[in-house]
């Protein structure tokens, strides 16, 4: 047996948290649900301020989390960060093109340009958010029609859904292992340290493993970090930039039962499960073998277009 959960949404820490509530909306279309300033009681795992924001009529596809001023004064790490990158999906190789001129005309900064990738030759580009985070555009001809998801959106790119989310592992090996046995993750694609193709060997050189539960090549990638970052402390005095990665279950009952196998397995759980008081329905989050917090969630409500307009800051975005 393992948890049958599917990648849902992310979460950012930010250190400018208007400008990244600004960013996603402009170049990507997210409105913002839900808004907490900093100074705020009501959410205590971010007291500096809180945005839940979507492209879909779900409460939130993402959220923003801005750092603590301790974070952002920490001492440098060498250690690169905890996210190494996350894609989003669009429509065609038409919308992959179309976007590329858009945000290059748009200013927006570019990681690496538009290409056919390495090993699946998917039409990609990889761009930067105002924070560096690494966010891939692509799109996979011929993949089963999904479930529609993302609505009509003012920004640059219109997304479809969140693919895969890429993140750092100490032990590669040991992280395969852990998602293989927790949510039944099967290994698509594999190459071990000094990849053969020339844009691996520069990206990750130490190894790159793709894993999916769906119908996609995959939703998690885990990349290996060098052998002297290993032990290295996360930027921002220990939190990286992903600050969660949140699955979805089909059922509360599914969720109960996630709880109770995975606290079996011996998983660090930081939250047992809850009812939401923002987004509705059940979670509970558990940590995997790097520390990375992980969400499984059940039952999130859907929105009206204008839900969220009350807050001033997407007033003032609407408006610019
Ligand atoms: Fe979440």
């Amino acid at each position: 047996m393992s948890v049958q959960a599917k990648l849902d949404h992310i979460g950012l820490y930010v250190k400018d948290h208007e400008r990244s509530i600004r960013w996603y909306h402009d170049v990507l279309g997210y409105r913002l649900s839900d808004y907490l300033p900093g100074g705020n009681t009501d959410e205590p795992a971010a007291p500096e301020g809180i945005s839940w924001l979507r492209y879909s009529n779900l409460h939130h596809d993402l959220t923003l989390i801005q750092y603590p001023a301790e974070a952002l004064s920490a001492p440098e790490a060498r250690r690169p960060n905890n996210l190494q990158q996350f894609a989003l999906h669009v429509a065609s190789e038409a919308v992959v093109e179309a976007a590329y001129e858009a945000v290059v005309s748009a200013g927006v900064t570019i990681h690496s340009p538009l290409k056919r990738g390495p090993v699946l030759g998917v039409l990609q580009f990889y761009m930067k958010d105002p924070d560096g985070n690494k966010i891939e555009i692509f799109n996979t001809p011929g993949l089963p029609p999904q479930p529609q998801r993302s609505v009509e959106t003012a920004g640059v790119i219109q997304v479809e859904f969140l693919s895969h989310v890429g993140i750092y592992a100490r032990d590669i090996q040991k992280s395969i292992d852990w998602y293989e046995e927790m949510f039944g993750f099967r290994l698509s694609d594999r190459r071990g340290a000094n990849p053969p193709e020339p844009a691996l060997q520069a990206a990750v050189p130490h190894g790159i493993a793709w894993l999916s539960n769906t119908e996609e090549h995959h939703n998690l990638v885990l990349v290996q970090l060098a052998p002297d970052e290993v032990d290295e402390p996360l930027p921002f005095g220990g939190r990286g930039s992903l600050q969660q990665i949140a699955l979805d279950i089909e059922s509360t009952d599914a969720l109960l039962a996630a709880h109770e196998f995975l606290a079996g397995k011996g998983v660090e759980i930081v939250q047992a499960p809850r009812p939401q008081n923002w987004s509705g329905g059940m979670k509970f989050y558990f940590k995997d073998p790097d520390g990375i917090k992980i969400e499984i969630s059940h039952g999130m409500k859907t929105v009206e277009l204008d839900y969220g307009n009350q807050y001033d800051v997407a007033r003032e975005i609407a408006a610019s």
